[in-house]
Formats: structure tokens, C-alpha cells, sequence
């Protein structure tokens, strides 16, 4: 028998969307695996009011250890932080988090179309205005988690679903996870990292913009912008030409260039790209894009 869902800290949650009378039995199994994760699977719910429901918890087989359980506690209050006055349209909606026997699940909103922009666009180079608008609800969603203190460490193609930002396993706020738990975390993706993380810093928001700016390129350019691990001064010049080519290649305007410079060229030392400075807001981004594409 599958034991019935209980709520799992919920009281410092905050915002209670789901209530006792909506739980239902959970299932996990294939019939109901809509997508798996690097380090997750994602299962389609039904509420006992008919509303449907994504959990987001570890793979059977991975196991429940203080570092993985910390994986999905630490997005549940990331995400419960961002949706505490309301929810934002460009951040997955978060409903709570539960527990199932030992295992803990995030229960969030569920997209009906699951296909992240990595697996959309690698090898194929999505629309240059296409790009504009989910850049633009990203930016949006971005600038949602910065204003709450917080940095996502892990902007990359594959955690946008639509012009929506997904996973916050990785999200930190003043500069430590937000589950203080002792332990050593890894962070974020290597190919999508800044040069000052592979040097050593602690993740800022500048690093969220970096990481923002090498997704932009994967996107346009339908290729993943860097080898994981490369050198930073490397990197910088690799990116540096590869934004170029592409710019030549695809047609790009040199507004468009210009966002793609100015995003990833974001420490002194490696150079101010635009006249009035790199961006340091995804404030700045927002209003930059809108001057591109036709949006109220
Ligand atoms: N709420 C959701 N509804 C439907 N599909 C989702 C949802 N959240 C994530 N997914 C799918 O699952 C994949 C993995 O989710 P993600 O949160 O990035 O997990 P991981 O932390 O393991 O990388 C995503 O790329 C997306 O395709
Ligand atoms: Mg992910």
C-alpha cells in the first residue's frame, strides 16, 4: 500500500496553497513520469479536487542522504521565499513540500509543456525574436530572485521551461544555501559558469547574468557556448569571437550582439563592453530587450 502524502514543514513554507481536504495519494511510477532531472524526476499529480499537480523528488535509486535530501529542501524555501506575497508569472509556481515516508517532494504548478529551451534549441537555433521573449520573461524572473537577496546559480537553457525559470536546488541567499545544513554544496552547472567562479568567488548576482548571457548565445546559436571547465581568460576570448561569428552568421543586429556582450563581459578586468557600462540588474536587461522587441 502507498502510504498517504503528509505535509512536511509547512509552517515555514509560508504561503499554504494546498490544504488537508485537497491531498490525494501520490504515485510515482512510469505511468506518471512526465521528465527526469540531472539530480530528480518529476511526476504528474492528481489532487483529490481534480487539480493537477508536478512533485519534484529524488529517483528511487539515489539515495536519501543528508547532501540529496538538502537538494530538495533547499529549492522548497527557495521557492516558498519568491512566492510569499504572490506568485510571479515568469518563476514555477510553488505549492508546498511534502513527505512521503522519509522522502521529501516539492509540489509545484505543473507545466503542460515540459520540453525545457535546451533540448528546444540544441542543434537547431531557435527564432532570434523567440529568443527576445522568453530572454524577456527570464530576465523578469531573474530580477524577482535578486530583489529577495537571492542568487539562482544555475541559469542555463535547460532550466527554462517556456519564459518560465525552474529549478532553485542550487538557489543561495547572502552568499550561503538557504537549508544551513553544514555541509559542502556543489554549485550550478560547469560550462554556464563565470570566470569568477571558476576563480574561485563566491556566486553573485553578476554571475546569474553571466550564465544568463551564455544561454542567450546557446539558444541563438543552437551549440552550448563553452566546454565545461574552460579557462577563464580562454573563455572570455572564445565567447568573445563565438559572439561575433554568430552575430555575422545569424544576422544578429548589434543591439542583439551587444546584449550577448555585454551580459557575459561582466568583471572589470574583462572589460566594459557597452558605452554606459555591462549590465548589473536584470532590471537593466528587462528595459533593454523591451527597446527590441514590441512589448507593453
Ligand atoms: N513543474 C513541472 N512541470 C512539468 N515538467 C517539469 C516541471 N519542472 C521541471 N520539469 C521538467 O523536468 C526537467 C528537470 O527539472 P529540474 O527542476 O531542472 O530538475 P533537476 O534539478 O534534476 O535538474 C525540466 O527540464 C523540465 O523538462
Ligand atoms: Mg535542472
Amino acid at each position: 500500500m502507498i502510504p498517504k502524502v503528509k505535509f512536511y514543514d509547512l509552517s515555514a513554507a509560508g504561503r499554504k496553497i494546498l490544504n488537508e481536504n485537497e491531498v490525494c495519494t501520490f504515485y510515482f511510477d512510469r505511468d506518471n513520469l512526465k521528465a527526469r532531472g540531472g539530480m530528480s524526476h518529476i511526476h504528474e499529480q492528481t489532487l483529490l479536487s481534480g487539480r493537477k499537480v508536478a512533485t519534484k523528488g529524488l529517483p528511487s535509486d539515489k539515495p536519501l542522504n543528508p547532501e540529496n535530501v538538502f537538494y530538495i529542501a533547499n529549492e522548497a524555501k527557495a521557492l516558498c521565499e519568491l512566492s510569499q506575497v504572490k506568485s510571479h508569472p515568469n518563476i514555477i509556481e510553488y505549492y508546498g513540500l511534502v513527505r512521503l515516508g522519509e522522502r521529501p517532494y516539492v509540489v509545484m504548478e505543473l507545466l503542460d509543456e515540459p520540453q525545457d529551451q535546451s533540448s528546444r534549441s540544441l542543434g537547431s537555433p531557435l527564432p532570434v525574436e523567440e529568443v527576445l521573449t522568453i530572454g524577456l520573461g527570464i530576465a523578469k524572473g531573474l530580477h524577482h530572485v535578486h530583489k529577495h537577496g537571492l542568487t539562482h546559480r544555475d541559469v542555463k537553457p535547460s532550466n527554462f521551461v517556456g519564459d518560465k525559470l525552474i529549478d532553485f536546488a542550487f538557489c543561495w541567499k547572502n552568499g550561503q544555501p538557504i537549508v544551513v545544513d553544514g555541509h559542502q554544496h556543489s554549485s550550478g552547472t560547469p560550462g554556464y559558469f563565470s570566470p569568477a567562479i571558476l576563480g574561485g568567488s563566491e556566486p553573485t548576482i553578476q554571475d546569474d547574468i553571466y550564465s544568463y548571457g551564455v544561454a542567450l548565445f546557446e539558444m541563438l546559436s543552437g551549440k552550448a557556448a563553452l566546454p565545461p571547465g574552460t579557462d577563464p581568460v580562454i573563455s572570455r576570448n572564445i565567447l568573445g569571437s563565438k559572439i561575433a561569428d554568430l552575430a555575422i552568421c545569424r544576422g544578429l543586429t548589434p543591439e542583439i550582439a551587444e546584449l550577448l556582450f555585454a551580459t557575459t563581459q561582466t568583471t572589470p578586468e574583462f572589460g566594459v563592453m557597452r558605452e554606459n557600462g555591462f549590465f548589473t540588474s536584470c532590471r537593466d536587461i528587462v528595459r533593454f530587450i523591451k527597446t527590441l522587441i514590441n512589448v507593453d
